[in-house]
């Protein structure tokens, strides 16, 4: 049931290309998709116990059942991972097993078969360097790596889909939001929520995150950059923004909601409060009312996608904050120091990168 659209045959050996780049033009990329030449792909049923080696394939279209049950009842979790270029011309990864772990958890929750983490990595490396020259120069960017765990098997009846596909594709990106390095403008989220309790908020499901896009597209509209979200049983606590964590710095104290099944366990998250630590900060992981944030020094969210990004005002109602940005805070002190790790200026002394 199964093939790329492309070219059907699985590719064993080959894989890559001799040109060092791709070519295009890495200055003009933005956090977009550029199709790129190979994906992993391995299938299994709800039976088999696990799945058996994968394959790299060309890059190209799935064909699936119109009845596939991550198409009509959302049956999927999907990771967000980046492979890195240093200037010794290593590929890098950062933390890959966070996200085979967190694939684990989510697919538990969502009645699914999962690689296992030994499995995840070979298969996240292979495609990064089967798609090499994808791979931005050094300074340009990353190629954004997308795990995904699909219930394509056909289900009517609501249940766990009989097959399930394990895939990964790649693509290079840089920076998420438009602006760039720019200060984001968030809006806090009154009319809709995000999560709620014994949801799927922590977890990396798909279907979390079709329900952003009204609410998500109503604050671009109005100008901001994004939308920031309230708990869903109070509507006062800060949980997270429809692209990152959330974070606020006050004084020496940096502050950020803690994992109660309703906010995504970010390995950048968990990574900025190691190194945050590191530096001399001290952090707490705990519930921050909305006004609080309103008094913050500085805000800043945290992503695979987004890596750090300094907010440069959040409206709330109708007012409107701003926060300190710029050289001097502590967003950035902590984002080149997560920088300097990821591209090797900087030592890696939790063993943090992997690499392929
Ligand atoms: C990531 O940061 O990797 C994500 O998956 C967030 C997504 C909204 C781009």
């Amino acid at each position: 049931y199964f093939y790329t659209s492309q070219a059907a045959s699985p590719v064993y050996s080959q894989v890559g290309s001799d040109d060092e780049y791709a070519d295009i033009d890495w200055d003009a990329m933005e956090f977009g998709l550029t199709p790129t030449d190979y994906m992993y792909t391995t299938k299994c049923t709800q039976q088999e116990d696990g799945f058996p080696q994968g394959q790299l394939n060309r890059y190209g279209n799935l064909e699936l059942s119109p009845a596939a049950g991550v198409l009509n009842y959302g049956q999927g979790i999907f990771e967000g991972m980046k492979a890195i270029r240093r200037e010794d011309g290593q590929i890098v990864l950062f933390r890959p097993e966070q996200n085979a772990l967190r694939m684990k958890v989510g697919a538990d929750r969502m009645c699914m078969p999962s690689p296992s983490v030994t499995q995840f990595l070979d298969a996240v490396k292979q495609t990064a360097l089967a798609n090499k020259r994808w791979i931005p120069p050094p300074g340009k960017g990353s190629l954004y790596m997308r795990p995904m765990l699909l219930g394509t098997g056909p289900i009517l009846g609501l249940g766990p889909a009989p097959e399930y596909t394990f895939l990964v594709y790649a693509s290079p990106v840089r920076n998420y939001f438009k602006e760039g390095s720019a200060p984001l403008s968030l809006y806090v989220e009154q009319e809709f929520d995000r999560a709620s309790r014994g949801g799927t908020g922590g977890i990396k499901t798909i279907s979390n995150y079709g329900p952003a896009l009204r609410p998500l597209m109503k604050a671009k509209t109005k100008g901001f950059s994004d939308v920031l979200y309230l708990d869903s049983v109070n509507g006062k606590y800060v949980e997270e923004v429809s692209s990152c964590n959330i974070f606020m710095v006050k004084e020496n104290t940096i502050s950020t909601p803690p994992i109660n099944g309703t906010i995504l366990p970010g390995v950048t998250r968990k990574s900025i409060i190691e190194i945050a630590r590191d530096l001399g900060y001290n952090v707490e992981e705990r519930p921050i009312p909305v006004e609080e944030l309103l008094e913050a020094d500085e805000v800043f969210g945290t992503g695979t996608a987004v890596v750090v990004a300094s907010v440069g005002s959040i409206t709330y109602h109708s007012q409107r904050v701003e926060y300190r940005t710029g050289d001097n805070s502590v967003s950035k002190r902590l984002m080149s120091t997560y920088n300097g790790i990821q591209n090797g200026v900087m030592e890696d002394n939790k063993g943090w990168m992997v690499e392929i």
